[in-house]
């Protein structure tokens, strides 16, 4: 397939491209600037040049493609561009939604791992729609709900840390805050549960949900369903030489209440469905990558 892909040069993204084009997809994808259309030439990708906000590009890239990816997200630096991130992003899968009705063409998003009290979260669990991110909770629910028009819409659910070569998601955030304070600290008492994915295994299920995944789904990009927050901690302590410490939830800013959460997931459903294996280093092993 020609696939259109947004986000293309992130984390996820740039594994994405490479999963599609060793399986014999084309690839192209949306490039903001000289250097990210770089990238992805240098990756074997055709860039288009636009921005997330471009809906006409967008269309003109779906219309293009036997399928679309979409991964690109602006910031969440504060408040307000993370207003603007959830905006965007939701106009995006509007646009792009719509270009595909009546297609049955895939358009696969992305998504994150829904917590559900004391029981590991399944993709049977629907998304949070309010707080600071529940707009990309909505934003998926209408893409979800256009497939009986013509759209073999899914969503990939990311859980809270997609790392590679130890960095990336909410361990990497609290890497940094241990570099910064000296610290490698962690809210509550730490028996807290992240679930967490490595990136090129995250490409893997893209990939299968593109291919395979019926319209109107959800699966979880879940490798491992819970690590404690204080075994992360004790990781990053040891690889940077510093004390590892409960820190109060404050400290973490805006991300400490959802830091605190007991949030596990599961991804027995994904794993029996769309035979998806993950073969990559877990997170724990992949944080000994961190350098001093
Ligand atoms: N990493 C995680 O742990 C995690 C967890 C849950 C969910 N997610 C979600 O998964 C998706 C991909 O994550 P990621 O970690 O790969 O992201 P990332 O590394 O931050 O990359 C963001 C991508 O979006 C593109 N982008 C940002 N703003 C854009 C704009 N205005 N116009 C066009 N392109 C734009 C960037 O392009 P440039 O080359 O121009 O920078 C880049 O390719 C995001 O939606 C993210 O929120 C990630």
């Amino acid at each position: 397939m020609l696939v259109f892909v947004t986000g293309g040069t992130g984390t996820i993204g740039s594994a994405v491209v490479a999963e599609l084009l060793a399986n014999g997809h084309g690839v192209l994808a949306l490039a903001r600037s000289d250097g990210s259309a770089r990238a992805l030439k240098d990756a074997g990708a055709e860039p288009l040049r636009g921005e997330i906000a471009d809906l006409d590009v967008l269309r003109a890239g779906a219309a293009r493609a036997d399928g679309v990816i979409s991964l690109a997200f602006g910031s969440y630096r504060d408040p307000g561009a993370l207003a603007q991130a959830i905006a965007e992003e939701g106009a995006a899968l509007t646009a792009l939604g719509g270009q595909l009705i009546g297609s049955g063409r895939p358009l696969v998003t992305v998504s994150g791992t829904p917590w559900a009290p004391d029981r590991p979260s399944t993709e049977a669990d629907p998304l949070p729609t309010d707080g600071p991110v529940g707009g990309r909770g909505r934003s998926v629910n209408a893409l979800l709900e256009l497939a009986p028009r013509g759209l073999r819409a899914s969503a990939v659910r990311m859980p809270r840390t997609v790392h590679n070569q130890g960095k990336g998601g909410f361990a990497g955030l609290l890497t940094d805050q241990a570099r910064r304070t000296g610290i490698a600290g962690y809210p509550g008492d730490g028996t807290q549960r992240w679930p967490a994915v490595h990136a090129l295994d995250a490409a893997v299920l893209f990939r299968l949900a593109l291919e395979s995944a019926p319209a109107g789904t959800s699966w979880h990009a879940v490798a491992d369903e819970g690590d404690a927050v204080r075994d992360i901690a004790g990781v990053i302590g040891r690889r940077l030489g510093l004390p590892v410490e409960p820190v109060a939830q404050e400290n973490f800013g805006p991300f400490g209440p959802i830091f605190a959460m007991d949030q596990p997931a599961s991804s027995a459903h994904t794993r029996a469905a769309l035979g998806w294996r993950p073969t990559h280093p877990s997170l724990l092993e992949d944080l000994e990558n961190i350098q001093p």
